[in-house]
């Protein structure tokens, strides 16, 4: 088994449009043994960056006040800034729950990508770039020093699909919702010379919680599960309008889960693009090691693993003793 000390730690910026899985994700990441959250960096998404600025600084305040959060884009690169979805998260992106304790953090000085390319210069080799929203940040973060792709330790995204278990898309029918967020900071951010893992929709739609595992992560597991109980309320409404019968899909905690036991994953290696305009802006297209044909717009592209297939159980059960413990 692996302990909760020296080589095995991860250490991670949390790139994040708070947001309620992104939420789950954070409260995960703050209890787990081997995780030490070095900073959390917002980007517009699930709300505006106010909002979503907002939500991190409360989060970090009141699960882990010694996190610096830094405040990022306002909007993808070029395309114009997406309409409010308040029917997902609520209007305050967090499920519209009573907060408990007071917001006493600041943000960061610098710029999320500023303070992306700071930190990374800072512990070479070391950082992990958790992504859970539009890629912006780390696109501007490449854009302005390059080299960082060979100072980070890993990047782990939650974004795209690619077809595995029949879905292509959330926000559209191509399209997940990170991916189309900013799509061609994605596909700057795959081209990368960098380690990049995809976690979507290939295996995040196979990754339910339950109504009945999250009412007993709020009757056994102290503030956390009793806080993620409450903002999945809202989340859960909108799964049950979009089909499911209960629940929630365990979409940004799927890439938390991803850096700590990729053991319950399979992945698939090669180049991805995603297509950046159109009414497929958005897809991820990833072109398999296994095919030989040329495909230029893939071969001069560095591999990415995209996750898919997961064991879900596991994932889940991940979730629960680490916030029982
Ligand atoms: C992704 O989109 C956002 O709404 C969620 O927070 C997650 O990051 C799922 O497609
Ligand atoms: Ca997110």
């Amino acid at each position: 088994m692996h302990g909760g000390h020296g080589m095995t730690k991860h250490r991670i910026i949390y790139d994040t449009d708070p947001g309620i899985d992104d939420a789950i994700a954070f409260v995960f990441q703050t209890l787990h043994p081997d995780i030490e959250l070095v900073g959390v960096t917002s980007v517009f998404g699930n709300a505006s960056i106010d909002t979503t600025t907002t939500n991190a600084l409360y989060l970090a305040s009141r699960f882990a006040p010694h996190v610096l959060v830094a405040r990022g884009a306002a909007r993808p690169l070029r395309h114009p800034p997406p309409k409010p979805i308040p029917y997902i998260h609520g209007n305050d992106g967090l499920g519209d729950i009573e907060r408990l304790g007071r917001v006493d953090k600041q943000v960061d000085a610098r710029a999320a990508h500023r303070f992306i390319v700071e930190t990374v210069r800072a512990h070479p080799g070391e950082i992990t770039l958790l992504a859970v929203g539009p890629m912006t940040n780390l696109a501007l973060a490449l854009q302005d020093d390059p080299d960082i792709a060979g100072l980070v330790r890993e990047v782990v995204v939650m974004g795209g699909a690619f077809g595995f278990n029949g879905t292509l898309g959330n926000v559209t029918p191509a399209a997940e919702a990170n991916m189309h967020g900013d799509p061609d900071a994605a596909d700057i951010v795959f081209g990368a010379p960098w380690k990049v893992s995809i976690v979507g929709l290939d295996v995040t739609h196979e990754t339910i919680m339950t109504t009945a595992f999250l009412a007993s992560l709020r009757d056994s597991a102290s503030d956390a599960g009793g806080f993620v109980w409450d903002i999945s309320r809202f989340y859960e409404r909108f799964h049950v309008e979009e089909g499911l019968p209960g629940g929630i899909y365990a979409h940004d905690y799927s890439a938390a889960a991803f850096v700590v036991a990729r053991e319950s994953y399979t992945t698939r290696s090669g180049p991805v693009r995603v297509l950046t305009d159109g009414i497929a802006a958005g897809l991820t297209i990833q072109k398999p090691a296994s095919m030989h044909g040329s495909a230029p717009d893939w071969d001069t592209r560095p591999n990415c693993d995209a996750c898919i297939g997961v064991d879900a159980n596991a994932v889940l059960e991940l979730f629960a003793n680490t916030l029982r413990s």
